[in-house]
């Protein structure tokens, strides 16, 4: 069940929508190169400094680092791990419900059967006029954000691990289903490849191996205390090591996946790889019009992004959904709809970000949407990676760390440690340091 609620939380439209269109913008090849070299050696290691932390503290994020922190005889400052992650939850749900009611909104024209033999400039046009509106955008933000709401209200429990034990499966089994299709019948997969493993340098910027960190933290949902929220609902006897390593090496496949089904799909159709993010919503419904069934399987692809996105996005809210129940002593239902409310409101941002303030700019070219997107992926979840893995390598007391890994081989335990306390975070900053310079 917590393998599922986190493959769950990782799996989302990180690996789907956004994997394909970051690897696109930054020359592909390396960027993956990039990518994975992150998740291996600082996302798995900070993935199981968040599970150990939850599970010792079993509360709320910012509760379970506060328990820690007096345990640990540690600085209060630290507590600001929990802080940070709940206000980088607020960001990234505001944005990640628009994209998701993007895709619900593309759920319902699939089935429709509008993209019934769709060519490139058919699903480009659709894709702008779409996003152009803001009425349905808005729209399909707050349905999202309504579905979202109503499920966290009901707790991690029953709700998710249904979900997750029979849609992960049949979501994966669709991919690779569409990755065989991709291969035999869109004629261009050779150049999907060579785009996503050819070392190719010149897109590579200085920016792009911090986009490559972002995304490796967004994909596994690390930084922001969603996994060490989950963490405090893990049994005592699981493995925590075997646990973050079956879900690193499923999300990874995930996104691999997505973008061996999206590229062969955008040379085909003469479309461009650094399209943004509309790369997705461009590209399959193309696949999609093209493919014998597609108006079925269209749908129940989309459909299976939408529920995707649920289960991620729940997690995001978890962090500051328990603490208003620890601190408020209410209801998950009255704190569950006070976050979504006010991850609603800010996501009007993101949602006006495509139409009415696609001129408004909140950083240096960068619209409130890849504002909240860029700040929150590339800066906060990060920085909270480097904290969690000080905080767990240095602070937390060396008792708790080492009954919490217990069933790991000792040689395991001092390999972890070392990238726990010293590569992880030093790693993090080296890019920070290189992405500043350049
Ligand atoms: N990992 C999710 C995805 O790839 O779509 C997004 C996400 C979930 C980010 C939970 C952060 C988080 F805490």
């Amino acid at each position: 069940m917590f393998i599922l609620a986190v493959a769950g939380s990782a799996v989302g439209l990180g690996n789907i929508w956004r994997f394909p269109y970051v690897a696109g913008e930054n020359g592909g090849g390396v960027f993956v190169l990039a990518y994975i070299g992150c998740i291996a050696l600082i996302g798995i290691p900070i993935m199981i400094a968040e599970i150990v932390l939850g599970r010792a503290g079993r509360q709320s994020p910012i509760n379970t680092m506060r328990t820690l922190t007096a345990r640990s005889e540690g600085s209060s400052a630290w507590q600001a791990i929990g802080w940070m992650g709940a206000l980088a939850g607020f960001m990234i749900l505001s944005f990640y419900s628009v994209i998701a009611g993007w895709a619900l909104a593309y759920l319902i024209d699939m089935g429709r059967g509008v993209f019934v033999d769709a060519g490139a400039e058919f699903a480009t046009s659709s894709f702008q006029s779409f996003t152009g509106d803001p009425v349905k955008v808005l729209g399909w933000h707050t349905l999202f954000m309504i579905i979202t709401t109503i499920i966290a209200a009901r707790g991690v429990g029953k709700g998710l691990e249904t979900t997750v034990r029979y849609l992960m499966p049949t979501l994966f089994f669709l991919l690779l289903a569409l990755v065989a299709w991709a291969a035999f019948s869109s004629g261009h997969f050779q150049e999907g490849l060579a785009f996503l493993f050819a070392f190719k340098t010149d897109q590579f910027t200085g920016d792009s191996i911090l986009m490559a960190m972002g995304q490796a933290f967004f994909t596994l949902s690390l930084g922001m205390g969603a996994i060490m929220a989950y963490g405090a609902y893990l049994p005592k006897e699981a493995s925590i090591v075997n646990s973050a390593l079956t879900i690193a090496v499923i999300d990874t496949l995930v996104a691999i996946c997505s973008g061996l089904v999206i590229f062969p799909i955008v040379f085909a159709n003469g479309l461009e790889p650094s399209a943004g993010p509309g790369l997705m919503f461009i590209s399959l419904p193309i696949a999609f019009g093209q493919m014998a069934g597609g108006q079925f399987f269209g749908t129940l692809f989309f459909l299976l992004v939408g529920f995707a996105a649920i289960t991620s996005a729940i997690s995001i809210g978890e962090p500051a959904v328990a603490w208003v129940v620890e601190k408020a002593k209410v209801t998950r239902k009255t704190s569950a709809i006070v976050i979504g409310s006010l991850a609603w409101l800010v996501g009007i941002g993101s949602a006006l970000s495509f139409n009415l303030w696609s001129d408004v700019k909140l950083l240096p070219g960068k619209t409130f949407f890849d504002t909240m997107d860029y700040v929150s992926n590339n800066i906060i979840l990060p920085l909270g990676g480097i904290l969690i893995g000080l905080f767990a390598g240095w602070v937390l007391d060396r008792k708790i760390l080492a009954e919490q890994l217990s069933d790991a081989p000792s040689l395991v335990v001092s390999c972890l440690l070392w990238l726990i306390r010293v590569l992880a975070p030093l790693g993090i900053a080296v890019v920070f340091i290189m992405t500043i310079i350049n």
